[in-house]
């Protein structure tokens, strides 16, 4: 740990007050390029703007900022077609930098005026997360269209709906599956919103307090598609509160998705058998010749606690550091880059699970055969003809008393079994407690009545479309 380096500190950007070298060991340590080089062309995209303004503003000759401007796109069109060279400089912005010197000469040490790392790296932060909540998007809005046609397809399975995982009433497939269309539309909202808020320019806080340059902070802003500049420069530099919105986005998508996938691997048992998985996205046995393992499903479940850890990992870093930037600020990034891949990752795998899904139409509706389900109906067929709620219920919990104590379903009982409890009891209650009987009765707005379904279906196509 402690053998001293032979690399001079004076090969840094900030080796002048150093005389000696940095121990290896800690610049490996405190070294960020093997994450943040993915940021690279933010980086560039960055460096260009703020060097059109020092150009714009006077505080470099335009022959300057041109020259910069001309070797920054010089080096984007080149990494665009090499990537980037593997070399130990200690984060992205040195990369850059050292190597537009390679290239443009003294000239790209004026590149830094009136700018500091601490700016720039949360500018090419926020930039970097900008594209990633675009990302997110597109992908939520694809799993919601899968969502959407596997509803269409499975229009007419009815299944039992759970409440503590008991048979509760008979619901549709699509109604269910529909749930999920509505939860990722407030995915993609928070995540609009998460946008909103990250669109903020820092550069031009420079260190903490500002410059004394004459900058134009509007106009970078303009050149980068920032909505607005951030006030106080303080804050600017030490705020991650845009990250911790992106991780809590990401998390509560990931949270749906691990729901989901629950409720699929569940399905997907031999116990249910509901659905069948596309083969693609399960995994087989190497002892158990019969199996197919729905893993995509199990590991999305997985997946979801590492992001949840990003949040609090985040969090955790944040609440004891004093502004303005601290090293610690350097730990957002690979929890962010993490929840962005993972998220991502696992919409997709979930979106190829949902287009290939297919229900068991005749095993769904075999599931309430015999049971309970329809003790709703009895109550509310009461109540309908005067008796208090509170007393239907009564009522209707004798007869599931009584079907169990003959081993019937609910729909198996007669006239004769069930007229002993109520004498408002009459033939006409025998046809409402089939399950399509149950399911169509429910037709209040957002109910699962097939015609209510097909308006939420419409609904639901309006706004994952945007209409
Ligand atoms: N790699 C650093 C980070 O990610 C860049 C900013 C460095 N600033 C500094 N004062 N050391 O936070």
């Amino acid at each position: 740990m402690s053998t001293p380096s032979p690399d001079p500190a004076s090969g840094k950007l900030w080796g002048g007050r150093f005389t000696g070298s940095v121990n290896a060991a800690l610049h490996a340590f405190q070294a960020s390029l093997p994450f943040d080089m993915r940021m690279w062309r933010e980086d560039i995209t960055a460096s260009i703007a703020h060097a059109r303004m020092l150009g714009a503003t006077g505080i470099l000759s335009s022959a300057e900022s041109q020259q910069l401007v001309d070797g920054l796109e010089a080096l984007r069109a080149e990494w665009t077609h090499t990537g980037l060279p593997v070399n130990d400089q200690e984060d992205i912005h040195s990369l850059v930098e050292s190597t537009l010197r390679e290239r443009v000469g003294a000239v790209a040490g004026k590149l830094h005026t009136a700018r500091s790392r601490n700016d720039q790296v949360a500018t090419d932060f926020r930039l970097y997360l900008r594209n990633g909540c675009d990302a997110l998007d597109a992908t939520l809005q694809g799993l919601q269209r899968a969502l959407l046609a596997s509803a269409e397809l499975h229009i007419d399975v009815v299944m039992p709906g759970f409440t503590h995982l008991q048979h509760a009433q008979p619901v549709l497939a699509a109604h269910h599956l529909l749930a999920y269309v509505w939860m990722l539309g407030r995915d993609r909202e928070r995540v609009a919103d998460a946008r909103g808020r990250l669109n903020r320019l820092p550069l031009g806080a420079a260190a903490l307090a500002g410059t004394k340059f004459p900058i134009d902070r509007e106009m970078v802003a303009r050149e980068l598609g920032f909505a607005a500049v951030l006030e106080n420069s303080l804050d600017a530099v030490a705020d991650r509160d845009f990250a911790v919105e992106f991780l809590a986005a990401c998390s509560l998508v990931m949270m749906h998705l691990s729901r989901f996938c629950e409720e699929l691997i569940l399905w997907a048992s031999q116990e249910f058998f509901w659905v069948d998985l596309p083969e693609e996205y399960c995994t087989g046995s190497s002892i158990m010749p019969q199996k197919k393992n729905p893993d995509g499903a199990e590991l999305i479940r997985g997946k979801t606690g590492r992001v949840f850890g990003d949040l609090l990992g985040m969090l955790t870093m944040l609440k004891g550091l004093p502004l303005a930037y601290n090293k610690d600020l350097q730990e957002d990034k690979e929890s962010a880059f993490d929840a962005l891949d993972t998220t991502l990752a696992c919409l997709e795998i979930t979106t190829g699970m949902v287009s290939g899904m297919r229900f068991r139409r005749e095993r769904a509706l075999a599931a309430l055969a015999g049971d309970m389900s329809a003790a709703t109906e009895i109550a509310d067929y009461l109540a309908q003809q005067g008796v208090p709620f509170r007393e239907a219920h009564h009522v209707s919990g004798e007869i599931v008393r009584a079907a169990e104590a003959q081993g019937k379903g609910l729909a198996e009982m007669t006239l004769a079994d069930m007229q002993p409890f109520s004498p408002l009891i009459r033939e006409d209650l025998l046809p409402l407690l089939s399950p399509h009987a149950v399911v169509a009765a429910k037709t209040s707005r957002g109910g699962t009545a097939p015609e209510r379904v097909r308006e939420q279906l419409d609904r639901a196509r309006a706004m994952v479309d945007g209409e």
